[in-house]
């Protein structure tokens, strides 16, 4: 049986809400929990029996996707008392693991998008006779990542901090999330205290001679550690860029979700998807945005790669650019907020309060 780990906790995750006082998995992207793409895409791929390592209260999951049933897998719930990091989450549930010392464990990060090819992940391990095999993508600015060099037959040959200076930079290659672990590696990881996977775990096997394998896979790949970056992912999702078998209804240039409803002369495009009991009144223009459940944006506001948090009110006329409103927060009529301005769950702005371009 193939089985995987996936790892949805850490100190950040809870603290930094994006709209909400969900944690990010739980967050909708195209329709359903972020969560749910990852645990299709997982199954697509072959996998049945999936550990969840978390370090909020099992209870946030457990209501949503039960026993796992519903999409084909069987999922187990293992809840750390203290966060301990990637590495130790990954030991914490050696004992979940069914699979026999030298069989393959697919670890996915839970915080990432992609169209990897996983079947080809873990088929380069079993080719390679690796101890782990990483996914490694390809990024234009490698500066705000640790670096994975390879050599030629793709064998990893150290793991480098985030570069500092030009020459530091000698790939573009970078850790992208998705590791497939020969089970006794797992047990070999300390356990009861915190360890990460990138800082000790890895340079740690490199050093005592284990076999790391790189797979460079330069399919779609978002890191979804900022609001932009999500609505950004759930957007890609409608359109059909980032694939997931549990995006509902077709690919195109909105999601309407049931019981939502918008104005005839509304325009949504760019993958937007306006959630449950949302409405979307005359002449608004919404683009690849994202609002939740029972939010209202009022007569011809103008809404582009923002969130709109569940049941808050956009006005009439605001333009929203790179926005996130958090959950029930009014924004009157006629305001005007840009780049990445959050707006806190439950606050209030008046109408005219805010604007960046002139007031002609
Ligand atoms: P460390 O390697 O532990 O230092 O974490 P990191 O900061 O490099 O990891 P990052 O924050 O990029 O998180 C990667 C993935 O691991 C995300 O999906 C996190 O939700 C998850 N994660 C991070 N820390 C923990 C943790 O302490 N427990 C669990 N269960 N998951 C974690």
């Amino acid at each position: 049986m193939t089985e995987a780990i996936l790892l949805v906790g850490g100190k950040g995750t809870r603290l930094r809400p994006m709209t909400v006082h969900t944690p990010k998995p739980m967050v909708p992207a195209a329709g359903v929990p972020f969560l749910t793409h990852q645990l299709a895409r997982a199954r697509a791929a072959g996998v049945e029996h999936i550990v969840l390592a978390t370090s909020y209260l099992a209870e946030v999951f457990e209501p949503y996707f039960g026993d796992g049933s519903s999409l084909g897998l069987h999922i187990e719930y293992v809840t750390e008392r203290e966060p301990l990091g990637t590495g130790g989450a990954i030991r914490n549930v050696a004992s979940r693991l069914r699979s026999g010392p030298d069989e393959p464990v697919l670890i996915f990060n839970g915080d990432i998008l992609t169209g990897l090819d996983i079947p080809a992940l873990v088929d380069t391990h079993e080719t390679s006779g690796a101890d782990v095999s990483l996914h490694l993508t390809r990024v234009e600015d490698p500066r705000a990542f640790g670096l994975v060099p390879t050599d030629p037959t793709g064998r990893v040959t150290a793991f480098l901090e985030k570069p500092q200076t030009p020459e530091e930079i000698v790939t573009d290659q970078i850790n992208a999330g998705a590791y497939v672990f020969r089970r006794s590696v797992i047990d070999t990881i300390p356990t009861g205290r915190p360890v990460s996977v990138e800082r000790e775990t890895f340079p740690e096997l490199l050093a005592t001679g284990a076999h790391l394998q790189g797979m460079v896979d330069s399919t779609y790949w978002l890191d979804l550690g900022t609001p932009q970056a999500f609505v950004r992912g759930s957007a890609d999702l409608v359109l059909g860029r980032a694939p997931s078998p549990a995006v509902p209804g077709r690919r195109g240039d909105r999601l309407v979700l049931a019981g939502a409803t918008v104005a005839e002369d509304a325009k949504l495009t760019g993958g937007t998807v306006i959630g449950t009991g949302a409405t979307v009144a005359e002449g608004a223009r919404i683009d690849g945005s994202v609002v939740l459940d029972g939010a209202l944006v009022e007569a011809g506001a103008v809404v582009t790669d923002s969130l709109i948090g569940a049941g808050a009110r956009v006005g009439a006329r605001t333009v929203l650019h790179g926005a996130v409103i958090g959950d029930g927060a009014r924004v009157g009529a006629d305001n005007e907020l840009r780049d990445g301005v959050r707006v806190w769950c439950g606050a209030r702005l008046p109408d005219g309060a805010v604007r960046f371009s002139s007031d002609q």
